[in-house]
């Protein structure tokens, strides 16, 4: 038995850590794993792939990145750019079967977010034995209760929150840590909260500068002159706006810059000096921590269960400390977002925290 692997769609700490669990789990089977390159495109005739032993992965786990590549953009993208869905062409999906079948590949894992799963879900409609494996550090896929990268970009807010914090103190400033989080922003919540942030924004909850700017001020007069805000790339503004870097680009909308316009009105407001920091694909890189490597390796290892078992179609999801599986099409098109009245969010609210609202 041949199965193959690819990671679709933005990078993420822990997929080495997957590969690392589908080539060990699958050599106990004494099956082969072919690890397609940069994404389903590596499907494309000739193939861009190579064989995975287990010696192969010495060693990866605390790599970040993949060691297979991976694309958010090519012939298989699902997402073409304000929130609409492509599907892949025919003759593209057609092109891509020849390699399946001529590699003889009996099961397909796909390592990917929402986009990415898309395309995996048209596939397996398609006859293609699809297993998906939920990959996004944004931890926004409504049918899993955690996903591996996510830990690992929470603990990078956290260092710089910290770092921040000693600056910021130094000058009395306003610091502002612009964190990933495109429609979730659970990154900006956990990071912001263990990070001692003391104003944090979300996608979820609408914020006004008149709160945030009266915190402040109250934050001031009892002896406080440093206020450290986290505030997710895709929190609205007030007037509703989300800020992008390039709203026209193919593809998903580039997000950014919204730290800078939080910056400078709570400058103006308060009258504070503020600074803006963006931390960008800082969270993206680097080492995973121990809890995505091996989250990410019980990933894998469910994988290559599920093809086991011709458990086509399902996707791998963690709930309640248990790694099982949900339908594909169960776990695509369903966010799962920050409730503005969840527990998680009453406790940030009782130690102080401003979501500004
Ligand atoms: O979806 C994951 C994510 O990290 C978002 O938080 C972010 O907006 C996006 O990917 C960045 O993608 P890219 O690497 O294409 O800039």
């Amino acid at each position: 038995m041949r199965i193959g692997i690819l990671n679709s769609g933005g990078d993420c700490p822990g997929l080495n850590a997957v590969i690392h669990g589908v080539v060990g789990a699958a050599d106990q089977l004494g099956w082969e794993v072919i690890g397609f390159r940069d994404g389903f495109e590596g499907l494309l005739p000739p193939g861009d792939y190579s064989v995975l032993k287990p010696k192969d992965t010495i060693g990866i786990l605390k790599l970040g990145g993949t060691i297979l590549g991976t694309t958010n953009k090519g012939h298989f993208a699902a997402k073409v750019g304000k929130g609409d869905i492509a599907e892949v062409p025919p003759e593209i999906v057609a092109k891509a079967k020849q390699t399946m079948e001529q590699l003889e590949i009996s099961a397909l894992i796909v390592v990917g977010g929402d986009g990415s799963l898309t395309t995996g879900l048209q596939l397996y409609r398609e006859g293609w034995p699809i297993i998906g494996v939920p990959k996004t550090i944004d931890n926004d896929l409504s049918a899993t209760a955690f996903t591996f990268g996510f830990d690992s970009a929470v603990s990078t807010v956290v260092d710089a929150l910290d770092r921040l914090h000693t600056t910021g103190e130094s000058h009395k400033r306003v610091m502002v840590l612009e964190v990933m989080g495109r429609h979730a922003g659970w990154i900006a919540l956990w990071g912001g909260i263990a990070g001692g942030a003391n104003v944090v924004l979300l996608p979820e909850i609408p914020f006004s500068f008149e709160k945030i700017s009266d915190f402040i001020n109250d934050r001031d007069a009892q002896g406080y002159h440093s206020t450290l805000v986290v505030v997710a790339e895709g929190a609205s503004m007030p007037d509703g706006n989300i800020v992008t870097i390039d709203a026209n680009c193919a593809g998903e909308v580039r997000l950014g810059g919204i730290g800078e316009r939080v910056a400078a009105r709570i400058g103006h407001l308060t009258g504070k000096d503020t600074r803006a920091c963006i931390l960008g694909h800082l969270q993206r890189g680097g080492s995973p921590t121990s809890l995505d490597r091996i989250l990410g390796m019980r990933f894998g290892v469910m994988a290559v269960k599920l093809a086991a078992e011709g458990a086509f179609g399902r996707m791998v999801s963690y709930q309640a400390y248990h790694v099982d599986s949900v339908l594909i099409e169960e776990a695509v098109h369903q966010l799962r977002l920050v409730q503005p009245d969840s527990e998680l969010v009453q406790a940030a609210k009782a130690v102080g925290i401003c979501l500004g609202d």
